[in-house]
């Protein structure tokens, strides 16, 4: 049986993780950071980073790009502010609570909308997957870093028995891959134009989508 997640849940186990979060999974996810920054700035503009948590990105994109910051979790977020104003990142346009299921921004205001380890925290991922697409503009990309569930195996298995025990901490093991080709599926604008594996272990993937210049939803 599935296991239900609840934003309010999701936003109480972050606030949780808020004081240990960027010793506990700063060196882990360092890697796949990396890879999703390099993808964005390829494209270039003015970026949205949706769960940008303690900000511990922020320091990695080059000054020429704008950021705006949002995040479920306002304990995690002052740690952003503050990064911000230490380190002087004022490539940072703004740091703010929003859910990435219902983003408060206009249609096509972004280059590049980023998603680092966030998808599988969000209790329904389709819905933020549509405001990502409905943010970005045509011809821009929505990067996402993600976990991978295996699917089939006992790695399947255990990922499944994990999911009352990981979904109080605040995120899925068990995330079919299908989940976003079958989203993208349903998107004529929404092309997947990349699926690379990524460190530890290969469990997670940069994925990468681009929307359509012209809107091909309009005969
Ligand atoms: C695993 S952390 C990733 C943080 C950061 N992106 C990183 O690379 O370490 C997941 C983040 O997503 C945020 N989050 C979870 N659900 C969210 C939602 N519905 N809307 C916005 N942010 C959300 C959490 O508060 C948390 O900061």
């Amino acid at each position: 049986m599935a296991t239900r997640m609840e934003t309010e849940q999701v936003a109480g186990a972050y606030a949780r993780w808020a004081p240990v979060y960027d010793l506990v999974f700063g060196p882990v996810f360092r890697q796949g950071r990396r890879a999703a920054i390099d993808a964005a700035e390829k494209v270039g503009g003015r970026f949205l980073e949706v769960g940008v948590g303690t900000g511990i990105s922020l320091p990695g994109y080059d000054r020429a790009n704008s950021i705006f910051g949002v995040d479920i979790s306002e304990p995690m977020l002052a740690k952003a502010r503050r990064r911000v104003d230490t380190l002087g990142l004022h490539h940072v346009e703004a740091i703010q609570v929003m859910d990435a299921e219902k983003l408060d921004f206009p249609d096509n205001a972004f280059d590049v909308v980023i998603a680092q380890y966030v998808i599988t925290a969000v209790p329904n991922p389709e819905r933020a997957l549509d405001e990502f697409a409905r943010v970005v503009k045509p011809g821009g990309e929505i990067v996402i870093t993600t976990r991978v569930g295996a699917e089939q195996g006992l790695r399947g298995q255990i990922e499944k028995a994990l999911m009352p025990v990981t979904s109080r901490l605040g995120f899925r093991t068990e995330f079919a891959f299908s989940r976003y080709t079958d989203w993208a599926a349903t998107r004529p604008d929404i092309t997947l134009t990349e699926r690379r594996a990524l460190p530890p272990l290969g469990h997670f993937s940069l994925v990468r989508f681009t929307k359509a210049l012209s809107d091909r939803t309009v005969q």
